[in-house]
């Protein structure tokens, strides 16, 4: 099921400065929604299965994303694009283009490009899955193979002649193949009003892996690189954004998503951490410092070289992905405070208790660098009882890229800060977040 494929990596990536020729400026930033693809009002969501089963669908799609994330410590080479977007777990709005084409993309911290289903479309031939039609927006313009953009995303572009046919490869071997073109995107706030931003960089994607789901209708990478949303947001936003993801059982709240000054958090309760890792690179690196359970504290390892984190957070997985040997000393600490023999789910995979509800499980802290404690109470950390009675850990052993998933993040406000150079994290009752 879980199948390994080689990393293919495509793309090259030149480190050049933010750009942005945005053209719309604000000062206070603004709201948008996101939902849960899970949730009813989520076009992927499936009203025959359980929320257990939802569940564990949600963590075989961590784990999937989690074998393709090439190696931390890997050389930080010049090379991009490492998940498979279709693994990411929420869903924004915005519109492509004039007039403006409302588009529901996967989003996605651990990529960069933004792209979306464009006619004509090779891989969507026979699928009732919406597209672009550039031949219809009077905005579209196609970018050139020799514009700096065009080399950013794929210097050898000017070899398939002088569009910017572009590819951009995920780490378990899928794609989107188009043209690098710009657009306007337009952004629904929360307070009802509209916010555009002008000549964005996207891939219309003519040529797309089949094995997208048919609800695809596109992606937005929220990564560091250069041309993700983020950074081309730009100085509209000045390198900050936040979320705040309503407990996944709460399937009919929508989460916020902020931008610009809206997404700064404040007051009692906010910790920080730097930011660590190249600017230019794809992902929010961090230091986890210690992990602690009851009274017992585990240590966990400091990065390989000093700059990099030993850790990164990821909106778009499920799960959190721990070192195997932390993860170890984490099992043994959890079956003492828990006082109940462990088991493990049908799968095999988790470690879970048979318990019918969460009451009386501990808290587990996790500290990161700078004395940001986050305490993850058990419906952070633990699933809801599964109607056979199992209650199970979110967390699972890696050897590979240790990840903080998005479960772990749920009712926090999480704030990031590209220019300070830090994440900021606030409890928070995300439901309750004023729109
Ligand atoms: C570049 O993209 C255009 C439009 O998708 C296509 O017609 C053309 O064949 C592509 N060129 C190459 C060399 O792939
Ligand atoms: C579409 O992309 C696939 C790779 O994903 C490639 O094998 C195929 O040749 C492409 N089709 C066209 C018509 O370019
Ligand atoms: C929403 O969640 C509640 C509580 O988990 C559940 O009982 C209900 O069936 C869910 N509704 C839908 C439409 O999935
Ligand atoms: C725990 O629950 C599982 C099924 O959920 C059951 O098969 C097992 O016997 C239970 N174990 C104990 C010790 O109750």
């Amino acid at each position: 099921m879980v199948s390994k494929h080689p990393l293919h990596l495509f793309i090259f990536l030149l480190f050049l400065p933010f750009w942005s020729s945005a053209k719309d400026t604000i000062n206070s930033g603004f709201n948008v929604e996101v939902i849960h693809r899970d949730s009813p009002l989520s076009p992927f969501y499936d009203s025959s299965t359980t929320p257990f089963h939802r569940f564990t669908e949600a963590a075989r799609r961590s784990l999937v994303r989690s074998r393709s994330h090439r190696s931390p410590f890997a050389s930080t080479s010049s090379i991009e694009s490492i998940v498979h977007p279709d693994t990411a777990e929420h869903l924004m709005k915005f519109s492509i283009g004039t007039p403006p084409v409302p588009v529901l993309v996967v989003i996605d911290t651990g990529s960069d490009l933004v792209w979306s289903r464009c006619k004509p479309c090779i891989d969507c031939i026979g699928r009732s899955v919406p597209l672009l039609d550039p031949q219809h927006s009077s905005t579209y313009t196609e970018l050139s193979c020799g514009s700096p953009r065009c080399k950013a995303l794929d210097a050898s572009a000017c070899d398939k002649g002088p569009k910017c046919n572009y590819t951009y490869g995920y780490g378990d071997g899928s794609s989107t193949s188009g043209v690098f073109s710009t657009e306007t995107l337009t952004f629904d706030t929360t307070d009802g009003g509209t916010f555009s931003i002008h000549d964005v960089a996207f891939g219309c994607g003519h040529n797309n892996s089949i094995s997208f789901n048919d609800h695809l209708y596109g992606l937005a990478g929220l990564g560091r690189g250069s041309y993700s949303l983020i950074s081309q947001l730009g100085p509209n936003i000045g390198g900050k954004f936040s979320y705040c993801f309503v407990p996944f059982q709460e399937n009919t709240s929508t989460s916020i998503m902020s931008f610009g000054d809206q997404a700064v958090i404040k007051g009692n309760g906010v910790v920080s951490t730097p930011l660590l890792g190249e600017d230019s690179g794809t992902f929010y690196f961090v230091i986890l410092e210690h992990i602690s359970v009851g009274g017992t504290m585990l240590e966990v390892p400091p990065p390989k070289a000093s700059g990099t984190g030993n850790m990164f957070i990821d909106s778009g997985t499920t799960l959190t992905l721990i070192d195997s040997k932390i993860f170890q000393q984490l099992k043994q600490a959890l079956n003492t405070a828990v006082k109940l023999p462990p088991t493990t789910d049908p799968g095999k995979t988790f470690l879970c208790y048979n318990a019918t509800s969460r009451d009386g499980f501990p808290t587990i802290t996790f500290h990161f660098a700078g004395n940001a404690d986050l305490v993850l109470h058990p419906l952070n950390a633990f699933t809801e009882p599964s109607p056979d009675g199992l209650v199970c850990l979110v967390m699972l052993p890696t050897d590979g890229m240790p990840i903080f998933g998005n479960t772990v993040q749920q009712n926090f406000h999480v704030s990031y800060d590209l220019v300070g150079k830090k994440v900021s994290f606030k409890p928070t009752l995300c439901s309750k977040v004023s729109k």
